[in-house]
């Protein structure tokens, strides 16, 4: 499978992970609140304080207990707070640390403007942004920040994504010179949509396959053959299952304004090159998991974004007239799912369409849970297909699809 399964998967396994933390967190305040309070209780009913104050017993032990007893609360609120900063990974990198590479510290750095206020956006300083999830991988991000500035950069693709799918999105810039490789035989487009792409206009280092051939025969999509069967090609094109609408279906129910649009793990590529022939331009979401997937998409003529979808959508506001998906956070918490929502609706145009294509929901409940998300935006319901598909896999179960076009209309 492409980019998107690893990608998923790593996120539920994040959330995952996120709730293993949040019941250890429950357990840390469980614990704090119960000493706090038993330390309440010995200091008062500890026999100096059982009996009746006599005279030497005077307020000022008693404010000075109290003060103690102050000072405690305090201080395991504090601890409380630093432990639940580390379990949910809100750390941000402190560069004074010994271990920080000088490469880091210095893109880090922020330094004023050399003009004084910038009078258009008020900003004073030149700032540089990093995840803030690279302070749970300072290991791993020092090792990719330690190189030669000027010099070539280390072969370590894997070691960026990795980094990436643990939340350390975006990278820190890096001032080392990538790998080239001669991009020969390019062809223009419409033409490089569907035409093969040579094995050696792409880079497969660090990767398990060094070749198509190798990539397809692992992962049965055979996603890098353009030529081979054929069934990729007509994905949207031709006729299939209730749950496959058709690009000019989708685009007429847009009402010929579908120009512009963005796919969320889109693999490598299929979908834009369907669009691109109908002269709509989509953007893939896509990260290279096993194989070069951002190098394929480009080497058709199609434009690759290397993005999680755990990022908020490097799109403005209200501008995109498609967003298509056949992948969300499924299995996560609700919340997660609402955030990529959320910001899928924000980027979405009004009379803009969001596709879902055959989306995987795990059981009936995930399916309804996404329903009642989906619901909640008001979209008008252009198509709605929930079908069930034998599972080749599990004997007897049936998997469940849902697959909608939903346009986004005015809120008030
Ligand atoms: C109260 O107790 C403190 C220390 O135990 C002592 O210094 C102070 O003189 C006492 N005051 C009275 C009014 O007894
Ligand atoms: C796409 O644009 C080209 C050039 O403007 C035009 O010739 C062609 O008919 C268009 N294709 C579709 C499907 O609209």
């Amino acid at each position: 499978m492409g980019s998107v399964s690893l990608k998923i998967g790593d996120g539920t396994a994040r959330f995952k992970r996120a709730s293993v933390c949040s019941s250890a967190l429950n357990l840390v305040m469980l614990f704090s609140v119960l000493t706090t309070n038993l330390f309440a209780l010995y200091a008062f009913t500890s026999p100096q304080h059982s009996t009746r104050p006599s005279p030497h017993k005077n307020i000022s032990v008693i404010s000075e207990h109290v003060s103690l007893i102050l000072r405690e609360i305090d201080s395991s609120q504090r601890k409380l707070a630093q432990m639940e900063k580390e379990l949910l990974g809100f750390e941000i990198i402190d560069t004074s640390k010994p271990n920080v590479p000088t490469e880091l510290k210095l893109f880090l750095q922020n330094n004023p403007l050399p003009l004084g206020k910038d009078s258009k956006t008020g900003i004073t300083e030149m700032v540089s942004s990093v995840g803030h999830s690279c302070a749970g991988s300072m290991e791993l991000l020092a090792q990719y920040m330690n190189y030669k500035p000027g010099g070539p950069c280390p072969d370590d693709s894997s070691l960026a994504q990795k980094l990436i799918l643990r939340g350390c999105e975006p990278l820190p810039r890096r001032r080392c010179l990538t790998k080239t490789i001669p991009k020969v035989g390019l062809s223009r487009s419409p033409l490089s949509l569907w035409e093969p792409v040579s094995d050696k206009i792409l880079s497969w280092s660090g990767f398990g396959c060094k070749n198509s051939a190798c990539h397809n025969a692992k992962n049965s999509g055979a996603d890098f053959d353009l030529v081979g069967n054929g069934y990729e090609k007509q994905k949207w094109v031709k006729p299939r299952g209730k749950n496959d609408f058709l690009a000019d279906d989708v685009l007429a129910l847009g009402g010929g304004g579908i120009r512009i649009g963005f796919d969320i793990g889109g693999d490598s590529g299929h979908f834009a090159a369907v669009m691109a022939v109908k002269n709509v331009t989509i953007i893939t979401s896509t990260l290279n998991p096993n194989a070069p997937y951002s190098e394929f998409i480009a080497a058709r003529g199609l434009f690759p974004l290397f993005i999680t979808p755990n990022q908020r959508f490097p799109f403005s506001d209200g501008v995109l007239d498609l967003v298509h998906t056949s992948k969300l956070s499924d299995g996560a918490p609700v919340e997660k799912l609402e955030f990529l929502m959320f910001d899928i609706d924000r980027v979405l145009r009004v009379g803009g369409l969001f596709w879902l294509d055959n989306y995987y929901c795990v059981d009936d409940e995930s399916k309804k849970t996404l329903t009642r998300l989906i619901e909640k935006f008001g979209y008008k319901k252009l198509r709605w297909v929930v079908g069930e598909k034998a599972d080749s896999s599990r004997s007897g179960k049936s998997q469940v699809y849902l697959s909608a076009v939903l346009q986004k209309s005015v809120r008030l």
